[in-house]
């Protein structure tokens, strides 16, 4: 399998939602392939790598006691910056705790998400896109665990508007009806943006539940890992999809999705359940097959893909991916059908 590149591993990663993490609580997960240990002492989310420094014991199975997380072993107590607090039986004196120290990472906490950078060589504060939080919107968040895969395939997958006619037959588009669009795609050189344009809804399930009035759908990628999606009428928003694929491992990754729509008759709970009943099956078809295609590459050993026709895309997606930036710009629009 294909190793996580750098640039991927020093970013920022939405590892849990807040409402995961309540006050007392302790969360083991992986994060590019690192065992973190995530705790909530007192209203602070604190992230330490899951390695005591006394004897290496899982730090993910002690509690969260008097302002840290013990360790089950020796009861040695962190803190959120991973300072020593307590060694009992013992006098802790302050000279020496220092090389005590618990392995902390970085972690914020915006709009109900926790972030964690592992490196420093991520930046002062995690980048977020825009409409994540904004104000006179709805927003929900839906997290489904760890599915097996390359974030970097589901990051292409939901660039990619090819497959929906297919994999999502009947609830996206139709893979026996298909309507002219128009593809556009444009680049700042940091990330990439596929617009597509068209004249009639599409003809699967989703649209005529969203878009009465749908004149372009926006998928634009925010490297290393994050992807918004947005659907916009004549005059204003209808929906914002903003997800995260969180690398766990090589091959396995947390997806997490942050669903804004615009405040307005429908209340916000109402639209929860819709959407969250039209996505279910499209989000299995697609867990499904980025575990698929993950076997196969497992069994030959090594991805090999071919660029077709539809892949307009190309290799800039990972490029990006690999923290490299790319030529600015608009392409000259595609004529396609989906
Ligand atoms: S191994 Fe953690 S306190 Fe000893
Ligand atoms: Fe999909």
């Amino acid at each position: 399998m294909m190793k996580l590149p750098d640039a991927v591993r020093n970013a920022w990663h939405l590892v849990a939602l807040s409402r995961q993490l309540k006050v007392g609580q302790v969360r083991g997960l992986k994060l590019c392939g690192v065992p973190i240990v995530l705790f909530r002492a007192d209203g602070r989310a604190g992230a330490l790598v899951d390695r005591c420094p006394h004897r290496n014991f899982p730090l993910s199975e002690g509690r969260v006691h008097r302002g840290g997380i013990e360790c089950p072993y020796h009861g040695w107590r962190f803190d959120t910056a991973g300072e020593c607090l307590a060694v009992p039986g013992c006098r802790l004196d302050t000279a020496r705790s220092e090389t005590l120290r618990a392995d902390a990472l970085r972690v914020a906490e915006r709009h109900g998400g926790i972030f964690v950078a592992l490196g420093d060589d991520a930046p002062p504060e995690p980048p977020l896109p825009p409409t994540l939080g904004a104000a006179g919107h709805d927003h929900f968040w839906w997290q489904q665990g760890t599915w097996r895969g390359r974030a970097f395939d589901a990051i292409e997958n939901v660039m990619d508007p090819f497959h929906t006619n297919h994999l999502h037959h009947g609830f996206i588009r139709r893979r026996d009806k298909r309507l002219p669009v128009s593809l556009l795609v444009e680049s700042d050189g940091r990330g990439i943006a596929m617009v597509i344009e068209q004249q009639q809804p599409d003809l699967g399930l989703m649209s005529r539940f969203l878009e009465r009035d749908r004149s372009r759908s926006i998928s634009r990628y925010y490297p290393p890992t994050v992807v918004q999606a947005r659907w916009e009428g004549p005059e204003k928003l209808t929906l914002c999809v903003t997800a995260f694929f969180t690398p766990s491992t090589d091959d396995s990754f947390m997806p997490f999705a942050c669903f804004t729509t615009p405040r307005g008759i429908a209340p916000g709970w109402l639209k929860q359940a819709a959407i969250r009943l039209f996505l279910a099956p499209v989000v299995a078809q697609d867990r499904r097959a980025l575990a698929r295609q993950s076997e196969v590459m497992t069994t030959f050993g090594f991805p090999r893909f071919t660029a077709g026709p539809g892949d307009i895309l190309g290799s800039r997606l990972s490029r990006l991916w690999q923290g490299e930036t790319i030529a600015a710009g608009q392409d000259a629009p595609v004529d396609a059908m989906l």
